[in-house]
């Protein structure tokens, strides 16, 4: 099954809408070019992690670590993660 970022915004992926929220809500889009790859992996990230669990930078990171970005929103990417988690608590 392939799920892509539209998803996150048809209302056929909570999760990724929740996530897509949170990119919007700390303004994380740069150029944008890699966005979407960034948003499917936060959100199969928080899919995959115990619901109520804060996770840690270094998780987050970890999670994320496939996924470059030329223009270096990793700061926004982290916070955005975090608070998604916290909205899915
Ligand atoms: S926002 Fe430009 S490459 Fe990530």
């Amino acid at each position: 099954q392939i799920t892509t970022i539209e998803a996150t915004t048809d209302g056929s992926d909570k999760v990724g809408a929740i996530v897509h929220a949170a990119w919007v809500k700390h303004d994380v889009a740069q150029c944008g070019y890699c966005q979407s790859g960034q948003i499917m992996s936060a959100t199969a990230f928080l899919k995959a992690l115990p619901r109520g669990r804060q996770p840690t930078t270094v998780e987050i990171d970890a999670a994320m670590a496939g996924n470059i970005c030329r223009c270096g929103t990793y700061a926004r990417i982290r916070t955005a993660v975090a608070d998604a988690a916290r909205a899915l608590a």
